[in-house]
């Protein structure tokens, strides 16, 4: 069985390589790197990650400068991004240089919009180490920061590479695995079979993170993002379905702290899946049968398919009119209709709350 996947995402001279490999990251890693002749690199590593990993990363790449960034969501924000600035100009970065993102979905994005806004955009390189960046933040160039909610500052960036270790994913602990799987079965939904097949027997092997089963999961997911964003950049049609579970997953994620919640982006986006599916079945774009496959495959991969706390349409209300798909303060949700199919439809009030409140 191959090791080794290597993708591209096709955007003609902004195009790039995806590289899913297992226990040579850092070798190929530095090979990409140094193929982009950089006249200085600055490594933005998560802290955790660093400590774990950050070794045989810091010395393929020559031992570049480091900037730590501390682990959780609270990072991606305008304090931290700051910093980053700072440490960019202390370390002479030109125009030429290049920014090595090595770490989950907030070093990503953060380290992301500074290479996008750093002398008005300078090179960056996503090394993503958990299984969420993997299968999906670390490809499509969406980058940004929070701002009282999810991603409301941010801009297109696509990477000039992406190298992904699966054996980085060793250290990562269980509930992180299952966010990440949160984004595959997204993904499984909106790109139908093979892969929702293949996730569904390849279940609990993915769920206790072995690599082989892994590997051709996220090769899957990671060719299904880059198709899409290929033809959609910027999100002016196709890409919106990316969106599915994220119009209820942010608003979630926005309503958790405050009420000392924890929610890892992936299961908040696995709540908003599961809700897309039980209001396509209400809405009648789905069938029972094809609703009841869809969320067993959910649960298969033990993920959560409801809000873990009570939840209605007024609490959400003032988060949803600031998500990017809403017209004229109303959400427009993306929604399956079947296995590899999904449209974006308005929903009236008493249809969502129920399908809030049901859980079924
Ligand atoms: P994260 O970056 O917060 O990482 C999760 C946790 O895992 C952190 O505590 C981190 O320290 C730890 N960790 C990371 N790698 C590890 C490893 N190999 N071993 C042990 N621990 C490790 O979370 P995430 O789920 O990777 O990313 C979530 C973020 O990604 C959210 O902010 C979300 O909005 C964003 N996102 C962006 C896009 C995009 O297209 N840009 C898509 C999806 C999600
Ligand atoms: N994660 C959604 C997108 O990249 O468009």
């Amino acid at each position: 069985m191959t090791r080794r996947h290597d993708l591209a995402v096709d955007l003609g001279p902004r195009s790039y390589p995806v590289s899913l490999t297992v226990g040579d990251g850092p070798a190929l890693l530095a090979e990409r790197v140094a193929a982009l002749a950089p006249s200085r690199v600055l490594l933005v590593a998560d802290a955790t990650v660093a400590d774990l990993h950050g070794a045989p990363v810091r010395r393929a790449l020559g031992d570049p400068p480091v900037v730590t960034v501390p682990p959780g969501e609270a990072s991606k924000g305008v304090a931290r991004l700051e910093a980053l600035w700072l440490a960019l100009r202390d370390a002479g970065l030109d125009r030429d240089g290049l920014v090595v993102a090595f770490g989950g979905g907030v070093v990503g994005d953060l380290a992301g919009f500074a290479a996008a806004t750093w002398l008005r955009g300078v090179r960056v390189v996503h090394a993503p180490t958990t299984l969420l960046a993997t299968v999906d933040s670390a490809v499509g160039g969406k980058t940004g920061i929070d701002l009282g909610g999810k991603n409301l500052v941010g801009a297109f960036h696509q990477p000039s590479a992406v190298v992904a270790d699966l054996a980085w994913l060793a250290t990562l602990p269980a509930r992180e695995v299952r966010s990440g799987l949160g984004e595959a079965w997204k993904t499984a939904v909106l790109a139908g079979d093979p892969l929702l097949a293949d996730l569904e027997r390849a279940a609990p092997r993915a769920r206790a993170a072995d690599p082989d089963a892994l590997l051709p999961l996220v090769a899957a997911c990671v060719a299904h993002k880059a198709a899409v964003v290929g033809r959609d950049e910027r999100e002016a049609g196709e890409r919106a379905s990316l969106n599915l579970g994220h119009t209820l997953g942010h608003a979630l994620e926005a309503l958790a702290p405050p009420l000392g919640r924890d929610l890892p982006h992936g299961e908040a986006v696995a709540i908003g899946v599961a809700f897309a599916c039980r209001v396509a079945r209400r809405t009648g774009w789905l069938d029972d049968a094809t609703c009841a496959r869809l969320l067993a495959a959910g649960e298969a991969l033990g993920l959560p398919l409801a809000p873990p706390w009570p939840v209605t349409l007024d609490d959400l209300r003032p988060l949803l009119a600031l998500d990017k798909k809403a017209r004229a303060g109303r959400p427009r949700w993306v929604l399956p209709r079947g296995p590899g199919a999904w449209g974006l439809a308005e929903v009236p009030d008493e249809v969502v709350d129920a399908a809030l409140s049901s859980g079924s």
